[in-house]
């Protein structure tokens, strides 16, 4: 087995080949002045299982053709085999037709990988787990889910805990952490303004002296986030934290985090974010190093 680390997460790589014990296949990236990206990969490929790690995040364009230009350098060297570990997968929100004769991105985007001739996908908490039905190939969508739990375990009081989906697309999600945890879910009704982004929010059950935990795929804008936990708030809710897998955090989305009044925000290292948390009292990271690296040594 051998493992490769694309740019757009060392970190994360660094921390899953120090837990298998391995070291990073050596490779080095140029890139030309019109940004052409050229990949070369150092170490013998031959007969070897080889793991590509590339988050797809921002720059996601540029992150997602290194990732295919590594894949075609990786096949020269013939391996026995190639899984892309994908730890969080951009473009997962284009999942479907929504306007007429728009993009379907995320089908495209299945295509070209397969395109490169990879043997196996690994993922996490993909945004549109349907998405699958665009490849052939395997692909293992595993779950921050039991992480999260043992988190919530070690830090939380289970009274008056309430497990929130701030949407419809997220209920499913939200039911089965409340259902692991022994403790009741309920799923907010959100409108987002495709023009300016905003969201309403709309709540049917009561949340008096509850404290909630809002569970979610991702945080981008921060949006979602802000407006649930407000609402949770304005109606009666003790205390309102998040957990979300992906910290896509865009813009000033920590800055939103910070004056609203959601108590924490636990994410991952899916995406590498090139601040300190510090930055952002309210913000911690759980590492899905583990989970990734289990799930390899089980293909090795
Ligand atoms: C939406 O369906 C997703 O599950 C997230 O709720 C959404 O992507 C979060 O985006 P933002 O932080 O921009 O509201």
């Amino acid at each position: 087995m051998k493992i490769l680390s694309g740019n757009s997460n060392k970190p994360l790589a660094e921390k899953i080949a120090s837990f298998l014990s391995v070291p990073l296949v050596r490779a080095s990236l140029k890139t030309f002045p019109d940004k052409e990206i050229f990949v070369e990969i150092v170490d013998d490929l031959k007969g070897e299982d080889i793991f590509l790690i590339q988050s797809t995040s921002f720059p996601v364009n540029d992150n997602f053709m290194e990732l295919l230009i590594t894949l075609n350098a990786i096949k020269q060297g013939s391996p026995r085999s190639i899984t892309v570990v994908i730890p969080y997968y951009g473009y997962a929100r284009q999942d479907r037709l929504i306007i007429p004769q728009s993009s379907i991105a995320a089908e495209l985007t299945a295509h070209l990988l397969q395109a490169t001739d990879v043997n196996r996908i690994i993922t996490v908490d993909l945004h549109a787990p349907h998405i699958k039905k665009y490849f052939t190939i395997p692909i293992d969508n595993l779950s921050m889910a039991p992480v999260f739990r043992e988190d919530i375990l070690a830090s939380h009081s289970l009274e008056n805990l309430l497990i929130v989906s701030p949407d419809a697309g997220g209920h499913e999600r939200a039911q089965m952490l409340a259902h692991s945890l022994n403790v009741k879910a309920i799923t907010l009704f959100k409108d987002r303004d495709e023009i300016t982004g905003t969201c309403t929010m709309k709540l049917e059950t009561s949340v008096i002296d509850q404290n909630c935990i809002i569970i979610d795929d991702i945080v981008d804008t921060g949006e979602t986030l802000c407006k649930a936990a407000e609402l949770l708030m304005q109606k009666g809710a003790t205390s309102v934290r998040a957990y979300c897998t992906h910290a896509i955090l865009s813009g000033s989305t920590l800055e939103k985090i910070t004056l609203s009044p959601l108590q924490e925000v636990v994410c991952t290292d899916s995406i590498f974010l090139p601040l300190s948390e510090k930055q952002c009292v309210k913000l911690r990271k759980l590492s899905m190093a583990p989970l990734l690296a289990t799930t390899i040594h089980s293909y090795a």
